[in-house]
């Protein structure tokens, strides 16, 4: 695995662009402090520029590099969530590029938990800007052939780190407000991250500063209807399979660690299998509920 890592690393010094392994889902990579290298990675994704990247960093001390502050909330988040699936706003330090940050002045933060990432990333030193590594507005990967199936020779490299056990992006939390708010549900629970703050309110989700949050996100070809409850669901697919489609019934509420690590692959597996229509059971807003509810919401364009 280290051969990998060094080719990787390499890859990187020279302004390449790198699919890295995370816990939540498949990044795509470059050396943040190369303005052509961060641009390559908008090429590639097809990503319009006002939507910014995450900075990834390999952990909490390198915060003063890129943070013109640290808030005592955002601190204390760094502190029990890293690594993990949290990404921080920050207001931005003055080195950070306009190209990362989409010209706001906030930069996002995280220190991802996977080991070859982490390995990655100490021994590259700065920070690697990687939005998750899909064409603009389709599924997430969640494994390394998820990546090549969808980016193909456009990436220099994939670091196959196996399936993401995840599943879901990162919890995005605006720290450069108080009190601290929470941009997109994600593998940290929006209940944990109240507890944290102590009581703090942490809305739910539906905030619009984190770009990217556009009607159909996260979306595969075959149409997605959303439903609150298994029997409405189970007649709906029944209907559409009376007319002749072909119709995936997910059902998202069970299991919520399992729903939320193959949501992804559910999703495209129902593109493959040719279905005009995946039928949705939403999970109740609870725990990793919140992040599934809103990425099938997002996917059935009602986001
Ligand atoms: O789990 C994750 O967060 C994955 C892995 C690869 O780390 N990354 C990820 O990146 O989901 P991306 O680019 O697909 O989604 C990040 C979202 C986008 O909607 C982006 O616009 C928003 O975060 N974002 C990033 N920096 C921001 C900033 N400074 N202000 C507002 N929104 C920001
Ligand atoms: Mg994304």
């Amino acid at each position: 695995m280290t051969d990998a890592v060094d080719r990787a690393l390499d890859i990187l010094r020279h302004g390449g662009a790198v699919a890295i392994p995370t816990e939540t889902v498949y990044g795509l990579a470059a050396d943040a402090s190369n303005e052509s290298a961060v641009r390559r990675i908008f090429a590639i994704k097809q990503r319009p520029a006002d939507h910014p990247l995450i900075v990834h960093i390999a952990s909490s001390t390198a915060l003063d590099h890129w943070a013109a502050s640290v808030s005592a909330e955002a601190a204390l988040l760094a502190e029990d969530c890293w690594p993990g699936p949290l990404t921080l706003l920050l207001p931005r330090g003055p080195s950070v590029l306009d190209v990362v940050t989409g010209g706001r002045d906030t930069v996002g933060l995280r220190v991802p938990a996977h080991p070859l990432t982490l390995e990655l990333l100490a021994r590259f030193g700065g920070g690697l800007a990687a939005p998750s590594a899909n064409r603009f507005g389709q599924v997430s990967p969640t494994t390394a052939e998820h990546v090549r199936d969808d980016l193909g020779d456009d990436v220099d490299f994939v670091l196959d780190g196996g399936p993401c056990p995840i599943g879901v992006e990162s919890t995005i939390v605006d720290c450069s407000t108080s009190p601290p708010q929470i941009l997109r549900p994600g593998g940290i629970p929006d209940e944990a991250i109240a507890a944290l703050l102590d009581g703090a309110p942490a809305p739910a989700s539906g905030a619009q500063r984190a770009s990217g949050m556009l009607a159909s996100h996260y979306a595969p070809k075959a149409r997605v209807e959303v439903f609150e409850s298994t029997q409405q669901a189970q007649q709906r697919a029944a209907r559409l399979e009376d007319v002749g489609q072909r119709v995936e019934l997910l059902d998202a509420s069970a299991d919520l660690v399992d729903a939320a690590r193959n949501l992804y692959e559910r999703l495209r597996d129902a593109d493959r299998r040719g279905c005009d229509t995946v039928v949705a059971v939403l999970p109740a807003p609870t725990g990793l509920g919140h992040a599934i509810r809103d990425r099938l919401i997002k996917a059935a364009g009602l986001g």
